[in-house]
Order: structure tokens, then C-alpha cells, then sequence
């Protein structure tokens, strides 16, 4: 090797000023790296979402999620073997029906492939579903529209309760409840428990954000949505906002709580992480893995690098596990 004229190896040797406290020792092969790193990332932090578009007889690309589809009921098996086989910890459904309406009764596509899914790896995984209603509604927002368009949060959560014993009646272990009306957490855990639920986990967003990077999602679920959510999402301004929202949700009977989306918020995360005592979730969205996914297209980043790093983010940020569109293929690479 070339060296630098006046200089040899080890020249420093430890004295005249030279570090003796060197941070490098530790980081000077993957060995050592491998024992000293702070979080891990295993197969069975990572829950993979799915989606499932009713009537269709085989899979859909989505253009905005390269890589993501919109699933049939033998398709959405498929890769339910898949993320099994590779260790996930669990599945997120989200259901596309071919009919709207001003209620979202047109639900039944989630219920089938619950069912579906459960069927076919519910011994072996956690299946979960989100329970929301922006996916049937015709307006495309999250809950029932009152006479003067704004979203009734009450009347919301007598339609969140018969999802939820729907879902449960279908066999989700855990339901996702994403919707953001206040109460929700405890009017959906007692309409479980009065149906005979008692086992079913709830999984709280507590902390989802009127963010633009559920951009892509929108094209996945063809949701019909109009205008924002900023009434009943976050302000993406705050964090303390979210330690309540996260409050009131664990004192309603949430089991686990998720802060949405991952990236821009690793701060709320690491807030949330350390004021609850019941597992956190982060929910790394579409938009996060459509910008990696452009960006890396181009040649302008290393995907499986910044894949790989966006995931133990989360984690150090205070995760227990994440939502991610890669949990199948980033399980493949912890093995
Ligand atoms: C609501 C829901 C949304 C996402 C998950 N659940 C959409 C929204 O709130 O606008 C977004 C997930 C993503 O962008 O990956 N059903």
C-alpha cells in the first residue's frame, strides 16, 4: 500500500496528544460491531401489510408501490405462505371492495380474507386487520359524515363497533384501529368483550398524523377521499398532543400502541416509547417506501442499505416492531 510521505503505520503510537480513548476499537469488524449494537432486528419485528381487492382473479401491481399488489383471495395466500415462511411476526389486512357507500357497509372483502388468511397461517402468525373506513365509505374519509360534511365522531364509533366483532367473529387476532375518533379504543373494547372477545388485542394508532406520505396508500385502497383528515388526524407540529392521545388510549384498554408514520416521527416515537409500558409499534407507511423505492430506481441510493436502516431507526427510536411493505424480503436478509 501507498502511504502518505512522512507518515507509517501506528505513527501516533499513543503519546503526544494521541487518543487513548478510541470509539473505533469497537467498530473494527462486523464481528465486533455484531456484539456490541444496541437494538436488533429479527424476522418477528417486522409485520407485513397486505392488501386484498375484492373479485379479482389475480394479483394488481400498485404503479406507486413498486413491488406491492393489490391481492386476490389465491394471491393474498400466496403471500401469507410467503411472509410466514420467511419469520415475520405478523399481517396487517386492509380490504378494497369493488362497491362504495355513504356508510361503509361494503366491508365483507376484509371479513372474507381475514377468514382466508386465518385459514390458511393463523396458527402460525399473528393476522391482523385494520379497522377503518375510509377504505368502504364513498367520500373516502374515515368515518360517517354528518348532514353539514363534517365526520361524526359518534356516530363513527357505533359502525367501529360492529366492525370490530365482525373482524373478530372472523378471526383477526388483533385489530388495527386506525380511524382516529376519540373514544374509540373503549367503545370497540366493549363491544368485543360483550360479544365474547375478550382475547381479541387491540392495536391503537394513538398517534397517526394528517401526514402526505400515506400518498401511495390512496392508489392501493382507490380510496375516493375529497379534501384532508386534518380533523381527526395529528398536526404533524406536535408531540405532546400525541403522549395524550397515547394516554387516553392505554387507559381505554389498548394492548399495543402505534405512532404513524415511522420516519418523520422517530421523536414522538422515542417520547412514546419511554412514557408506556405496553409494546410499541411503528408504521413505516407508503410514502416512506415509495421515496426509497424512487430514489434507489434512479441509482441515487443504496436500497438495501437504506431499507435496512430506515428499520433499525424505528427500533432504536424506541419500536418494538414495525409495519413495513419490506417485511417480507428484510426478513430474508436477518437470516
Ligand atoms: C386508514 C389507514 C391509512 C393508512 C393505514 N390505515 C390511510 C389514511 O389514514 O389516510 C396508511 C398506510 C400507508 O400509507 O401505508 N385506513
Amino acid at each position: 500500500e501507498k502511504l502518505c510521505p512522512g507518515l507509517s503505520p501506528g505513527s501516533g503510537g499513543g503519546g503526544g496528544g494521541f487518543p487513548s480513548v478510541r470509539p473505533r476499537r469497537l467498530r473494527q469488524s462486523p464481528a465486533m460491531r455484531r456484539l456490541v449494537s444496541e437494538v436488533r432486528l429479527n424476522p418477528a419485528d417486522l409485520v407485513l401489510p397486505l392488501f386484498v381487492k375484492e373479485d379479482i382473479p389475480e394479483a394488481r401491481p400498485i404503479r406507486s408501490m413498486p413491488g406491492v399488489y393489490q391481492h386476490s383471495r389465491d394471491s393474498l395466500r400466496r403471500a401469507a405462505h410467503e411472509a410466514v415462511a420467511a419469520g415475520v411476526g405478523g399481517l396487517m389486512l386492509f380490504g378494497v371492495p369493488t362497491e362504495r357507500d355513504h356508510c361503509g357497509t361494503t366491508d365483507a372483502v376484509l371479513n372474507d380474507s381475514i377468514a382466508d388468511v386465518i385459514a390458511e397461517v393463523g396458527k402460525d402468525t399473528v393476522v391482523m386487520s385494520d379497522l377503518c373506513l375510509d377504505e368502504f365509505t364513498d367520500h373516502g374519509h374515515c368515518g360517517i359524515l354528518a348532514a353539514d360534511g363534517s365526520v361524526d365522531n359518534d356516530a363513527t364509533l357505533l359502525r367501529y363497533a360492529e366492525m370490530a366483532v365482525a373482524q373478530a367473529d372472523a378471526g383477526a387476532h388483533v385489530l388495527g384501529l386506525s380511524g382516529m375518533m376519540d373514544g374509540q379504543v373503549g367503545v370497540v373494547r366493549a363491544a368485543l368483550d360483550a360479544a365474547g372477545h375478550t382475547n381479541t388485542v387491540i392495536l391503537a394508532y394513538a398517534a397517526k398524523y394528517a401526514s402526505g406520505f400515506y400518498g401511495p396508500f390512496r392508489e392501493a385502497v382507490e380510496s375516493q377521499l375529497q379534501g384532508d383528515r386534518r380533523t381527526y388526524q395529528q398536526d404533524p407540529a406536535n408531540a405532546a398532543e400525541a403522549l395524550r392521545e397515547v394516554a387516553l388510549d392505554v387507559a381505554e384498554g389498548a394492548d399495543i400502541i402505534m405512532v404513524k408514520p415511522a420516519l418523520p416521527y422517530l421523536d414522538v416515537l422515542r417520547q412514546v416509547a419511554d412514557a408506556v409500558d405496553v409494546p410499541v409499534a411503528a408504521y413505516q407507511v407508503s410514502g416512506e417506501y415509495a421515496m426509497v423505492e424512487a430514489a434507489a430506481a434512479n441509482g441515487w441510493i443504496n436500497r438495501e442499505q437504506v431499507m435496512m436502516e430506515t428499520l433499525i431507526g424505528a427500533r432504536r427510536a424506541g419500536a418494538d416492531f414495525v409495519l413495513t411493505y419490506w417485511a417480507t424480503e428484510a426478513a430474508g436478509y436477518l437470516d
